[in-house]
């Protein structure tokens, strides 16, 4: 059984009385025993976060960090730092981490490795870009990210992590992949990679509310990785709800 899981990519939204004020409406709509939860606020805002969640159940996630505990190293996050906050899970790899700030699969495989070593479950982002999606390169490049984020893992270390399957023409577009695609691509990984087997696989981009049972009743889909929807406590919560009623077995 693979357990749903919805994480929150607040990006860089929130001050952080807001991030109080939505993890405060999160935490009194969205718990549900069926979905584990997940919050990603921007790092100004973590401290805050885990103080509203606090006994909540609710997970506490970064939407990055650095590979070493500390360092010279200006303007970085270190995984002991985000211990120290009670952060539990990080997004490694996002497309927007990759494109604007120059992540390869080097950088993210040494950081899953870090991640794993502190004890923070790392959410290794992969996806296609619209022309590779065009091209039909879809399985290749995600099988590609995927592999390589893995690099030199136990097959025990492989079981703890999570990816998330984001084709990065859906991220922020309104336009989600079609359920049973995404479906389609998430198997071709798990089944190439047997120790994905129990390895939760998110969906990502332009899930919502609307869209969030469809892609959740699929076999390989579970659980999403929600930017935009994850703004306000009534889409989330939907998202949420969806998942709850869609909870399955593992394939
Ligand atoms: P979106 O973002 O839900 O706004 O498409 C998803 C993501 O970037 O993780």
């Amino acid at each position: 059984m693979r357990q749903a899981l919805i994480v929150g990519n607040w990006k860089m939204h929130k001050t952080v009385a807001e991030a109080r004020e939505l993890a405060r409406a999160l935490r009194a709509c969205a718990p549900t025993p069926e979905v584990d939860i997940v919050l990603c606020p921007p790092f100004t805002a973590l401290f805050a976060v885990a103080q509203e969640l606090h006994g909540s159940g609710i997970s506490l996630g970064a939407q990055t960090m650095h590979e070493l505990p500390s360092g010279a190293f200006t303007g970085e996050v270190s995984p002991v730092m985000l211990r120290e906050l009670g952060v539990s899970y990080v997004i490694l790899g996002h497309s927007e981490r990759r494109q604007y700030y120059g992540e390869t699969d080097e950088s993210v495989a040494s950081k899953v490795r870090s991640a794993l070593a502190h004890g923070i479950t790392p959410i290794i982002a992969v996806g296609e870009s619209a022309q590779e999606h065009a091209r039909g390169e879809t399985k290749r490049k995600v099988l590609a990210q995927t592999t390589a984020a893995l690099q030199g893992l136990t097959e025990e270390a492989v079981c703890a992590v999570t990816i998330a399957y984001e084709p990065i023409w859906a991220i922020g577009t309104g336009l989600a992949d079609e359920p049973a695609d995404a479906n389609e691509v998430m198997g071709y990984i798990r089944n190439f990679l047997p120790s994905l087997r129990d390895v939760r696989i998110l969906y990502g981009g332009s899930m919502k509310g609307e869209n969030a049972a469809a892609l959740m009743t699929q076999p390989h889909i579970d659980g999403g990785l929600i930017g935009g929807a994850s703004l306000t406590a009534s889409s989330f919560a939907a998202i949420v709800d969806a998942a709850a009623h869609s909870s399955k077995a593992a394939t």
